[in-house]
């Protein structure tokens, strides 16, 4: 049967769409991304706002909308939000023929096959506690850039978020599994590999990942950092990143790994959420501003040229002005490459829900502005700096705005437009010189 899947929210639901086509398309399915020509389109849905929770929910009705004229289309959901609604989301789309959360896809094939007989809706929200190889480890041939899940779940539980709600317990993946599957898309012509977690340098921590007698060549004695030490020896490999990691986890250990081993790239996603101790104490981050610093300090020592990326909430409950303007403060200082700026959203079940969303709606879009501009201010004269240097880019194709002209990406994560040459191909590795700069995007020509 011909299908078509809609994503929303993160890397990882990227990532889990991605195994669910490979899981249909052995099973003898077709994929299409022409959703009108598709005879069942799933949607893999995200509830961390509730604003992306409507979203994926709007776009399930008016899917299900089509079955008045088209009676045998068929319409799924899988993802975080039919983990947080369980059956409930029959109340929201009731003419859903499908809906698994986020642990049990495997069964997917299967749970099709009962719906053409008849047999809907399924609603099934099994939790399986670790990762299933068998259904989760393939990807899509010549993939440039792949994304290897490393550990499932969270359970650092801050306060706002609902992630440690929809999925499920903290469980670290076996390293010889993560090597494989890291091979085996670079072999199929993977050059940058991102690692996936929602805190990646929990990797190990709660469940046992590398056997004792397991020796580092380098003499790593933590788990995240010999796992960064083996997938930088895969044979192939250009670039490695990870996705996201936590301060209070930033060791000396890691930091130095970061820099020793030559194909992890010189850039961090380090989520700060709010530059007050109040707030961040509040938020349950686990870390106050001081340790943040630190945090940062110890990367940026073994590497000066690091580019660091982060993520805010503004309007958190009993945010004051003054705890806002502490955010705007650290983030100068911080000197952000480019940050993530969200407005506060309630999230049913979590330990703030319990607190009243006290700062008005425009007061959120005014702190959101104010720190979106602080941070174009910033990334604009961060890139300048650029201009008139050399920067190794991974051609990834054409520009999205102007085909006429190529786009990439540098080791810091930066967006680099420029002309093509003869024999240019996606996936090959160039020197760019900068010549102008923008807050989000830098300008070169191939030298
Ligand atoms: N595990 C990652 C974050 C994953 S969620 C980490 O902790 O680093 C991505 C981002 O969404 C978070 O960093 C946070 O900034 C934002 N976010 C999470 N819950 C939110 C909420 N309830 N309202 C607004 N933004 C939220
Ligand atoms: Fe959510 Fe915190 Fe876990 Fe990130 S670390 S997913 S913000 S609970
Ligand atoms: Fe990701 Fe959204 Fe789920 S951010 S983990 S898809 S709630």
């Amino acid at each position: 049967m011909k299908f078509s899947i809609r994503t929303y929210g993160c890397q990882m639901n990227e990532r889990d769409s991605e195994a669910i086509e490979a899981l249909l398309v052995q099973n003898g399915h077709e994929q299409t991304d022409v959703e009108a020509e598709a005879e069942l389109v799933i949607v893999n849905t995200c509830t961390i706002r509730e604003k992306a929770e409507s979203k994926a929910l709007g776009k399930l009705g008016i899917l299900c909308a089509r079955k008045r004229k088209d009676p045998n289309f068929m319409v799924g959901a899988v993802g975080c939000v039919v983990q947080r609604l369980e059956h409930e989301i029959l109340g929201f789309v009731p003419k859903l023929d499908f809906a698994i959360g986020t642990r049990s896809k495997a069964f997917l094939p299967e749970i099709i096959d009962v719906i053409k007989s008849g047999g809907g809706p399924v609603v099934d929200c099994g939790n399986e506690v670790e990762f299933n190889e068998k259904a989760w480890g393939e990807h899509k041939k010549g993939e440039l850039t792949a994304f290897v899940n490393i550990i499932l779940g969270c359970e650092r539980r801050c306060a706002y978020c609902i992630v440690p709600s929809v999925r499920g317990v903290e469980w670290s993946r076996n390293p010889e599994k993560v090597l494989e599957e890291v091979q085996r898309v670079v072999d199929i012509g993977a050059k940058e590999v991102t690692l996936l977690g929602q805190s990646v340098l929990q990797y190990g921590v709660r469940n046992k990942t590398w056997a004792d007698d397991y020796v580092s060549q380098r003499g790593y004695k933590e788990p995240f950092p010999r796992l960064l030490e083996s997938v930088d020896s895969t044979s192939g490999i250009e670039r490695i990143r990870f996705i996201s990691s936590h301060p209070s986890r930033c060791t000396d250990e890691f930091a130095r790994a970061m820099a020793e081993l030559p194909n992890v790239c010189e850039h961090i996603h380090l989520p700060l959420q709010s530059g007050s101790d109040e707030v961040l104490k509040r938020m349950r981050r686990g870390y106050n501003t001081q340790r943040y610093q630190e945090a940062v300090a110890v990367i940026r020592k073994y590497m000066p040229d690091l580019a660091i990326t982060t993520d805010i909430i503004v309007g958190f409950p009993g945010e004051t002005e003054e705890q806002f303007e502490d955010t705007k403060k650290f983030m100068e200082e911080m000197n952000f490459d480019n940050a993530y700026i969200f407005k506060y959203s309630t999230r049913p079940g979590t330990p703030a829900a319990e607190w009243e969303d006290d700062v008005s709606e425009e007061e959120k879009t005014r702190r959101n502005q104010i720190l979106l501009e602080d941070q174009n201010i910033r990334g604009q004269k961060i890139n300048e700096q650029l201009i008139g240097s050399s920067v190794e880019v991974l051609v990834e194709g054409l520009s999205k705005r102007n085909d006429q002209k190529f786009s990439g990406r540098t080791r810091t994560n930066k967006i680099v437009i420029f002309d093509g040459i003869d024999d240019l191909t996606v996936g090959d590795l160039v020197k760019v010189r900068i010549l102008s700069a923008m807050p989000q995007t830098i300008y070169g020509e191939i030298e």
